[in-house]
């Protein structure tokens, strides 16, 4: 393994090896108040033993109405900061640096009044739903919230934030202009809200503290998604994690015959146009493949999702070429909705 097991840099921040864990939302753990239980403060003290370089926490709603579910953890009020500062301490027992990723569902939120850039109809878990336009006190309102987020993350002992804009939520449904129809400044320069949020947390945290952003690789194309890293980059952020955009949408842009998948294609393209590190996520599914991915693609960093959550301890397991278990990559995760009945970690921990 000539890179995998490398340390990497991000801003000043050095990390043991290339190994990521994703965001992922477990949601049947907590309760209404999104404030962090024991059971999440376990998972993250045996996501940070499992020897990946980073952890990122999973989607941490920035306001209470803009949640995906009603038991998603939260980080809005102070009142959240002890509970996080749980999760940071059992993951700086192993020495492993940990970024909250601050999200906003925008028109995927669970209520009923759910808000989007503009007025649009969405497909949201198979129902037609209808998008309330943002007024501008709501969309500046939003935007500080993810400030003050980002604030009670540094008081509650992150190394850093990644802001959550692409898959389907608010910064991602402002990114896209199929989405985004907006006339005023907000929709002329698409952008804007992002890079907005971003100047004012780069203003108020410490120089130290790691500001990410995952963005969407189609967004709605990927030349879009190029210009929108450009420009993330020249605005003072530190490294770009590169998922799906707006619908999980993806364009058949990628070569014929490439050997990874489209979002992974992405992430080497907006590599060869920035210099911050670039993550790449998607199906990672071994040692071998992830070592493969960094030395073709020129991408910095590779998010173990799945794989972590049927291995914890899959980084570990890697660097001594042990088997690291293999997610059979359910329909549906069952991390979603019941953790004890995922199929690939039942079978890992039987064997
Ligand atoms: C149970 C579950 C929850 C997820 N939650 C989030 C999330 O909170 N934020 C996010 O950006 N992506 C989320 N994702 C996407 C993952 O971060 C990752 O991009 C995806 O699983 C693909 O990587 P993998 O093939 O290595 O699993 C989630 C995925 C799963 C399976
Ligand atoms: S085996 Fe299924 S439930 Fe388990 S992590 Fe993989 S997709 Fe999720």
């Amino acid at each position: 393994m000539r890179q995998l097991f490398q340390p990497l840099t991000i801003h000043n921040l050095t990390l043991k090896n290339r190994i990521s864990v994703p965001p992922m939302v477990v949601y049947h753990w907590a309760d209404d108040t999104g404030t962090v239980t024991d059971r999440q403060t376990e998972h993250y003290r045996e996501m940070a033993k499992g020897g990946a370089g980073l952890i990122i926490q999973e989607g941490t709603c920035v306001e209470r109405t803009g949640r995906l579910t009603d038991t998603q953890l939260g980080i809005w009020e102070d009142g959240h900061i002890e509970g996080l500062k749980r999760i940071t301490d059992a993951v700086h027992q192993y020495h492993t640096p940990i970024f909250v990723q601050l999200h906003h569902a925008g028109v995927f939120g669970f209520m009923e009044d759910t808000v989007c850039p503009s007025d649009i109809t969405c497909n949201v878990k198979g129902k037609e739903k209808q998008a309330r336009a943002l007024t501008i006190e709501e969309l500046h309102r939003i935007q500080h919230s993810f400030v003050t987020a980002a604030e009670r993350a540094v008081k509650a002992g992150y190394d850093g934030v990644e802001i959550h804009a692409c898959h389907n939520y608010l910064i991602s449904q402002f990114y896209n202009t199929l989405v985004n129809r907006r006339t005023d400044v907000y929709g002329k320069q698409p952008s804007l809200f992002a890079l907005e949020i971003i100047s004012e947390i780069r203003r108020r945290v410490p120089e130290s503290f790691v500001i990410g952003v995952r963005l969407g690789a189609f967004e709605p194309t990927l030349a879009d998604s190029i210009a929108h890293a450009v420009e993330l980059e020249e605005n003072g952020v530190d490294f770009l994690d590169i998922s799906y955009g707006f619908e999980q949408r993806s364009y058949p842009e990628k070569p014929e015959n490439y050997p990874f998948s489209d979002r992974i294609y992405a992430a080497q393209e907006i590599r060869k146009r920035v210099s911050i590190p670039v993550f790449a996520v998607g199906g990672i599914t071994s040692a071998e493949q992830a070592e493969e991915i960094l030395q073709k693609t020129g991408v910095d960093m590779v998010d173990i999702g799945r794989g972590t959550l049927v291995n914890p301890n899959w980084a570990n397991d890697a660097k001594s070429g042990r088997d690291v278990g293999t997610c059979l990559y359910c329909k549906t995760c069952m991390w979603r909705v019941n953790s004890d009945k995922c199929p690939g970690r039942k079978l890992f921990f039987s064997k």
